[in-house]
């Protein structure tokens, strides 16, 4: 199968959606346009397009699912606009453009952000395909767990708090596992729940929700080393300014790829008994080792 057409067909998807839910104006219209400039810069939208594919792989209709799909994005976008702030990462450029604060000031970016987190929770209850109350509840418990204190925002405060420190294997494990992996593997489970699918299936999907998420810190951790700002939309080299606890600051460049590939492998593993439906999840993890942006 041709990944990148599949990959591309399934953001065009949520890029409409998106594009439809900010059409309306929201006051005061500095506020509309800060998280707008952000939301609308060209992201890969990776998180959104793992919920449409782990439900399609469980036989559901990705369109039925677009409002929760894409709140992922709300929630990932407002974690950019904070994670380049001057008191966290003090990043200037992000999707190819001057970072949000640079643009609107710290005040309106830091707001931009809370009201992109919580439309997404708004977002996430609009019940468009006669999903089951149940089902939504869950998904609404799980995404919260997953996204903050939990989840992403401890993954967060430890990366700051891990600045300049030693390397340390099990502080590095705790950090991608909670600010990126925890994320995604919400964006993996969303499918199998929204699908009220059974628990052995839920778990397949958990394992390798986690597995996927930390291989794509590792490269993006990478990628802050050898990539191309052309590419990544980012400046190279705010790891080592900030001295912040990477793969490649504990491992090295080289086997932080092995690392990556071994995680893959085991998560190609993991999805094989899903047969044929799981073909996507394979494609896209391999995908992932691949990626330049
Ligand atoms: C960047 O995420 C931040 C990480 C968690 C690594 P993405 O690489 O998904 O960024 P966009 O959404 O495509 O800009
Ligand atoms: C950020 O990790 C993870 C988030 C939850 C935003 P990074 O700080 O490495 O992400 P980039 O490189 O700035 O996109
Ligand atoms: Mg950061
Ligand atoms: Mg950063
Ligand atoms: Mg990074």
């Amino acid at each position: 199968m041709d990944i990148k057409r599949y990959l591309e067909e399934k953001k065009g998807l949520v890029d409409s959606y998106l594009e439809r839910y900010f059409s309306s104006k929201i006051m005061p219209e500095i506020l509309h346009s800060a998280m707008t400039y952000s939301l609308f810069a060209g992201g890969k939208r990776i998180r959104p397009v793992f919920s449409l594919i782990s439900y399609e792989s469980l036989g559901g209709d990705p369109l039925r699912i677009l409002p929760q799909a894409s709140s992922l994005e709300l929630i990932h976008t407002y974690s950019l606009i904070h994670d380049d702030l001057p008191a966290m990462d003090n990043d200037d450029m992000r999707r190819g453009r001057p970072t949000n604060h640079r643009v609107y000031g710290e005040a309106m970016a830091i707001l931009a952000g809370d009201g992109l987190l919580t439309e997404a929770f708004h977002m996430l209850t609009t019940n468009e395909g006669g999903l089951s109350d149940k089902a939504l509840l869950r998904a609404v418990r799980d995404i919260a767990q997953k996204a903050g204190i939990y989840g992403m925002v401890a993954g967060q405060a430890q990366d700051i708090l891990s600045e300049n420190s030693e390397p340390d294997k099990d502080i590095l494990e705790f950090i991608h596992s909670h600010k990126t992996a925890a994320l995604i593997t919400a964006s993996l489970r969303l499918g199998p729940i929204l699908a009220e699918s059974d628990d052995n299936i839920l778990s397949l999907f958990t394992a390798y929700g986690n597995n996927i998420g930390m291989v794509f810190q590792i490269v993006d951790d990478i990628l802050d080393l050898t990539g191309d700002p052309s590419k990544t939309g980012k400046s190279s080299g705010s790891d080592e300014r900030k001295k912040k606890l990477t793969y490649p600051r504990v491992y090295g460049i080289e086997r932080s790829r092995q690392k990556a590939r071994e995680l893959v492998e085991e998560a190609i593993e993991l999805i094989s008994t899903l047969g044929e439906g799981a073909k996507p999840l394979k494609e896209v993890a391999l995908y992932l080792l691949k990626r330049s942006s």
